[in-house]
């Protein structure tokens, strides 16, 4: 077993330093003491944005294939340290191992996807002599790095939802200053370790643990020129409105939704849906929250994810066969908890769970929940998932749309025209087809639309937002 050290340093300008050991990181299954790290102060924090600055025109000056190395380096780095990876995972998230295994097994695509695309920052040429003006006129653009870049990344994907900042920012050239989930600081931390072991200028990386009340200047310096977050709502707004000239990119929060049709293969949608609701206890901005089932075949379904959801086993993180771990809080777990109450009491019907011993939140179905509820109308982001029926797949895709948020939907249908209505008409930044909300891949566009923020991930999207187009026209002797 992975032992975790007492201390970790933070990293900035690219070196590690322990300038405090102020972080107090839990073990979220046991509730004890894992590791301190360093909380950042308003001063490092200076010092690691003016690193940047002095880094903007050296990273930008690498070329693709130096930024590459720098990639693979990390690739054989994070395959060699899997083990350790994981595990801190499992520790400071709670996340049961095998997930843990999971999400490190995704932060290596995430590089690996990023190596590839360091050499293929490619432009375009644009014929200009569109009229008699013109004439004799060539254009031509391509891509050049934005400069410094701020990233703020969640506690539910410590490590991969770190790397969807990380692995671009190098991949185009960009320096960045990132505050990690306090939380869950580790898995940045390590990446850290990784990076300090390249040949990358100084000040091209600060990975910097941070309250939030001492984190400001991650949006409002100017000298920052994007801001990339994920994490809530309420927060990545409140910091859109702080960050005055700089791109802002957000990936936010959902109450994701999957349609079952009468003629969908239950024995695989269960499987999936159980996964896509309960894995990582819920804790995903796409995991599956509302289950909208064709009426004909509700019952049985119903009584199929009830099944199941009662085999679920939950415990120890470290365990393999725990399927269910904690959620993050004690505080979190007990905030879904009266939303499962508050739900019942106005006339909803709990299915199964609904039991709460400290952080551990039983995966939770209700169905008949009535419309405004928190349950239905906010994000749970914690393992509840909240049944309806439907008749009419119109009337399915009005209940999808209804909702403030939009990030990604789950259709299993047979119907190829149903399918195709859906991409044209749910109000979503995606739809997965005969699989869950939940279904990521590392390289595809991910981001949502309304409250569900701004942009799209997925390393050459990012690495789109982390440039800037510059053009050059050319007029013929
Ligand atoms: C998220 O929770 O924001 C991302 C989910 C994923 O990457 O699978």
């Amino acid at each position: 077993m992975p032992e975790l050290k007492d201390t970790y340093p933070l990293y900035l300008n690219g070196k590690a330093a322990q300038p405090n050991t102020d972080l107090e990181v839990t073990d979220k299954f046991t509730g004890k003491l894992a590791f301190r790290t360093a909380l950042a102060t308003p001063d490092v924090i200076e010092e690691a944005i003016a690193g940047a600055v002095r880094a903007a025109e050296p990273m930008a000056k690498l070329a693709s294939y130096e930024r590459q190395a720098v990639l693979d380096h990390c690739v054989k780095r994070f395959r060699e340290r899997f083990d350790d990876l994981a595990y801190a995972l499992c520790v400071e998230a709670g996340k049961p191992i095998k997930d843990a295994e999971g999400e490190v097994t995704r932060l290596i695509d995430t590089f690996r996807i990023a190596s590839e695309e360091a050499t293929r920052n490619y432009g375009e040429v644009q014929p200009l002599d569109i009229s008699e003006r013109a004439k004799g006129y060539i254009g031509m653009w391509k891509r050049v790095p934005i400069g410094p870049c701020s990233f703020i990344s969640p506690f539910n994907f410590p490590l991969n939802l770190a790397a969807h900042k990380v692995a671009p920012a190098i991949a185009m050239g960009c320096p960045f200053v990132m505050k990690p989930a306090s939380l869950t600081p580790l898995g940045a931390i390590i990446m850290g370790e990784v990076l300090a072991e390249c040949d990358l200028p100084e000040g091209a990386f600060s990975i910097l643990p941070a309250s939030r009340d001492g984190a400001d200047l991650f949006s409002t310096d100017e000298r920052l020129k994007l801001l990339s977050f994920t994490g809530s709502p309420e927060v990545g707004w409140a910091l859109k409105a702080k960050a005055g000239k700089k791109k802002v990119v957000l990936e936010l929060g959902g109450n994701a939704a999957v349609i079952v049709d009468k003629d969908a293969d239950l024995d695989h949608a269960l499987e999936r849906i159980i996964f896509g609701a309960f894995y990582q206890s819920g804790q995903s901005c796409i995991g599956v929250q509302r289950i909208i089932i064709h009426a004909d075949i509700y019952d049985r379904f119903k009584q199929m994810l009830v099944d199941k959801t009662k085999a679920l086993v939950s415990g120890d993180p470290k365990d393999r066969h725990t399927f269910i771990g904690p959620m993050i809080s004690e505080k979190e777990a007990k905030r879904l908890k009266g939303w499962i109450d508050d739900a019942v009491a106005a006339g909803a019907r709990l299915l199964c769970g609904g039991g709460l011993d400290g952080a551990m939140l039983e995966a939770t179905l209700i169905e008949d929940a009535p419309d405004g509820c928190d349950a239905v109308r906010e994000e749970a982001f914690g393992p509840l998932a909240v049944l309806s029926k439907f008749t009419d797949w119109n009337a399915a895709m009005t209940e999808v749309n209804d909702s403030r948020f939009g990030l990604q939907a789950g259709l299993f249908t047979r119907d190829i025209h149903k399918v195709l209505d859906a991409w044209d008409d749910l109000q979503v930044g995606g739809i997965v087809v005969n699989d869950v909300s939940s279904y990521r891949v590392d390289n595809m566009p991910y981001g949502g639309v309304k409250d569900s923020g701004l942009g799209r991930e997925g390393i050459r999207f990012a690495m789109e937002d982390m440039s800037e187009i510059r053009n050059m026209v050319i007029r013929r002797a």
